[in-house]
């Protein structure tokens, strides 16, 4: 049976929520869900916006044949060829074997390494600036690569001011009935999975994103339909801000995250005793233990705060794994302009601290506090004078610190 929503009088979302995934893209929890967003344009041509993942393909087909009435489909527009968004175009195409794909030369290519050649009968190929009339609607396209793959490219609605911006602007978190952003308390419930989509997704990317920001500044918009998460028609340049502030790495909070890997808990003390005394100089800190929180939280932390410090035991005379890993993340996700500093544990050979430093080291405009705290097993009465220097060093960067 169909489950569909009117974003306008003429345009249907017609995708679908997958509650039952655990790990999106086979990496990232989505406790919440995630939905697979598809749009169905009724003008005087039919359009469907992208398919769907085959975990919602069911309800999907039901949904277009059902948006569609007697009609037949005359455009599929693809925006992305992920599968999270491509998996079930084969099975629109053999549902609508005339229907003629909208898209860009690099979309071809990878709908011929995904599904082989001659599987789309009817190619209408566009580049950047090209529009299309539908009949009332008048269609153009932006080219958005790498946000969050190479072929992406995003289409504005010159009538009724719609960008549909493909994975931009998504989050994580199933619909569960809402479509609009403005019926759910987004800022307050959802604003978290927002960042972790969009760190652990596109974080890397920032200057592609403010590429499309750019392009998306000169056009007049009033709503927007991503890929995932809700459609947006109030308060847009809020969300709009909070991707400026992503795509240039600049922190939302002024603050410390902590993350640290501790075998039996006395880096995890080390970790603690630090949080009091930045606390007690009247700066906000959260914690994470990664051995017991997922990366991609911790990354969407990272973006988040201004300051960050881990602390790890030395294992294998290496980083322990799970911070290794973290690391790793980070760096690959490309964070940038953040103050950084490092503990380390070792009961022999501590090495975890410069390893450390080699990774975050290497990544762009990082305040990388001079000193480690180096502990040998547990730390030492006589070493409260460095955690309570590393807290000094770190207030001293903070100019509200007390
Ligand atoms: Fe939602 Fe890049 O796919």
């Amino acid at each position: 049976m169909y489950c569909i929503r009117n974003v306008t009088p003429d345009l249907l979302w017609v995708g679908g929520d997958d509650r039952r995934l655990a790990m999106f893209e086979g990496v990232y929890s989505v406790p919440d869900g995630v939905s697979y967003n598809s749009y169905l344009l009724l003008d005087e041509k039919t359009v469907l916006f992208d398919t769907v993942d085959h975990a919602v393909e069911k309800v999907f087909l039901e949904n277009v044949e059902h948006g569609l009435g007697k009609r037949s489909l005359d455009y599929l527009v693809i925006h992305h060829m992920e599968p999270d968004h491509s998996a079930t175009m084969k099975a629109i195409l053999a549902i609508y074997p005339d229907v003629t794909v909208v898209c860009n030369k690099k979309i071809q290519g990878m709908i011929n390494q995904f599904f082989g050649e001659n599987v789309v009968k009817n190619y209408h190929l566009v580049g950047e600036g090209d529009t299309l009339e539908t009949g009332k609607h008048k269609l153009t396209f932006l080219m958005a690569p790498m946000v969050h793959w190479p072929e992406v490219m995003v289409s504005y609605d010159l009538t009724d001011k719609i960008l549909f911006s493909a994975d931009a602007f998504g989050t994580f978190g199933a619909l569960n009935g809402a479509l609009f952003a403005d019926e759910v308390d987004f800022f307050g419930d959802y604003l978290g999975e927002a960042r972790r989509y969009y760190t652990n997704i596109v974080g890397k990317y920032g200057t592609q994103v403010q590429a499309l920001l750019k392009k998306a500044a000169t056009v007049e918009i009033e709503m927007i339909c991503p890929l995932h998460g809700f459609v947006w028609r109030r308060n847009i340049g809020d969300y709009i801000e909070r991707y400026r502030q992503w795509s240039s790495y600049e922190p939302e909070v002024t603050g410390v995250m902590i993350a640290y890997a501790s075998v039996y808990g006395n880096t995890e003390n080390a970790a603690n005793i630090l949080a009091c005394k930045l606390r007690d100089r009247g700066i906000k800190t959260k914690m994470f233990d990664v051995s017991v929180t997922a990366s991609s939280e911790i990354v969407a932390a990272a973006f988040e705060y201004s300051h960050l410090i881990f602390a790890s035991t030395t294992y294998n005379a290496g980083i322990f794994i799970s911070m290794d890993e973290l690391l790793r993340d980070i760096a690959s996700h490309n964070l940038q302009n953040r103050t950084v500093a490092f503990i380390e544990n070792g009961s022999w050979a501590a090495t975890s601290g410069k390893l450390m430093r080699e990774i975050i080291g290497g990544l762009k405009n990082m305040n990388i506090i001079e000193s480690t705290v180096s502990i040998k097993s547990s730390l030492k009465e006589s070493q409260l004078a460095e955690i309570d220097a590393l807290a000094d060093a770190i207030a001293e960067t903070i100019p509200m610190a007390l």
